[in-house]
């Protein structure tokens, strides 16, 4: 059977060991030999124990589980040649043509990269007389298949990325356990709620808790933000309420660019309205956790449809991301979908928040 290898990249989310068993089962059912390549591109680089053989129970009892059970890590050495020369001689001494990765734009350019490169090191292998020339001739092609692992929903092309859903569910939990002890003390709470450069989680998070105001990169301040915050936890309070909920995104920002943080918008509150104010900072917490089930079951579909990407790919065919388009898993262009995820950022530091936006939604 062909050669198949599964790893995961980057930061973990919930919902990466749903695909990664997904990948392994269906690329068994489909007569494949699966492998995991442990702790990301670092394990493809070292090889060894690293790179192991997968059957059917290795991946039994997984997909309630957060995390990747088979590691992950960022790769200095794959960044350099002589990492991705070795990392190539494993995957060809092993016969495995066919990479699943699944991780953030960063590693799935990694990997699209790789795949350029292929023949060329190749070459150098056979140069070197690490490989043989049936070895060179026979796993000449490299395919690759994509999707992307994280909790931030900041990748171009999708509807949602792998853990987004159960990061959320994370968060409206705490800030619903927050709730009740802030009503208690007539308390104001600052949430700093993950997402790097995105503020897709504070948002959400703040529709489906009634916060009182989110800070989120897409929408940085306004110059007057400090009268308007002001002026609107004091209209909840005279209209009865007992508490206030203050969502920041981690990367929230004012117009300038530069950030608004939790410190900033807690001493605006207590100096102006010396209400009484804490902070929480979720941090990994977000990242942790047992997968809903919509994560275990985006897992699922899109593991299965990145193997059948690979078993129908020809040496032409493109390297592909799966993503979720409404509720179907789709193939989309890797590099496509990284160069437009590349944009947005861009846009981001041009301070161009709208056509950010813009090309963040469905083209
Ligand atoms: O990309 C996922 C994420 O959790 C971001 O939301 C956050 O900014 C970052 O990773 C934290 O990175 P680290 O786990 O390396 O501290």
């Amino acid at each position: 059977g062909k050669g198949l290898a599964v790893f995961t990249s980057g930061g973990d989310s919930q919902g990466m060991n749903a695909a990664v068993r997904s990948v392994v089962r269906m690329g068994i059912y489909l007569g494949c030999k699966v492998y995991f390549i442990r702790e990301g591109y670092q394990g493809m680089v070292d090889g060894g124990d690293n790179i192991e053989e997968a059957n059917w129970s290795s991946v039994s009892s997984i997909i309630h589980k957060g995390g990747t059970i088979i590691g992950s890590a960022r790769c200095m050495d794959f960044i350099k040649r002589e990492g991705r020369l070795k990392a190539a001689h494993n995957l060809v001494t092993r016969g495995i043509t066919n990479l699943v990765v699944i991780g953030g734009d960063g590693s799935l350019t990694g990997a699209n990269l790789f795949r350029q490169e292929w023949a060329s090191l190749l070459d150098e292998l056979l140069e070197n007389n690490k490989i043989t020339k049936d070895q060179r001739e026979k796993y000449k092609f490299l395919h690759i298949a994509g999707m992307v692992g994280s909790i931030d929903n900041d990748f171009c092309g999708t509807d949602m990325t792998i853990g987004t859903d159960s990061a959320l569910h994370r968060i409206i939990e705490a800030i619903d356990a927050i709730v009740s002890t802030a009503y208690s003390h007539q308390r104001t709470f600052i949430m700093e709620v993950m997402g790097r450069h995105c503020g897709y989680l504070a948002l959400v998070a703040a529709l489906s808790t009634e916060a009182d105001q989110v800070f989120i990169p897409e929408d940085p301040v306004p110059n007057n933000w400090v009268e308007k915050l002001c002026k609107r936890l004091q209209q909840e309070r005279k209209s009865g309420q007992r508490l206030n909920i203050i969502i920041v995104a981690e990367g929230a920002i004012d117009r300038e660019g530069k950030p608004i943080t939790a410190e900033m918008v807690k001493k605006v509150v207590v100096d102006n309205l010396q209400q009484d104010t804490r902070i929480t900072v979720l941090g990994h917490v977000q990242r942790g956790g047992s997968p809903s089930a919509f994560d275990r079951i985006l897992g699922c579909r899109m593991g299965a449809e990145a193997v059948m990407a690979l078993m129908e790919a020809t040496p032409e065919t493109e390297p592909c991301v799966v993503t979720l388009d409404g509720n179907q898993a789709v193939r989309l262009p890797l590099m496509e979908c990284v160069r437009r995820t590349k944009a947005v950022a861009q846009a981001m530091a041009d301070k161009n928040w709208d056509l950010a936006v813009q090309l963040r939604g469905r083209s």
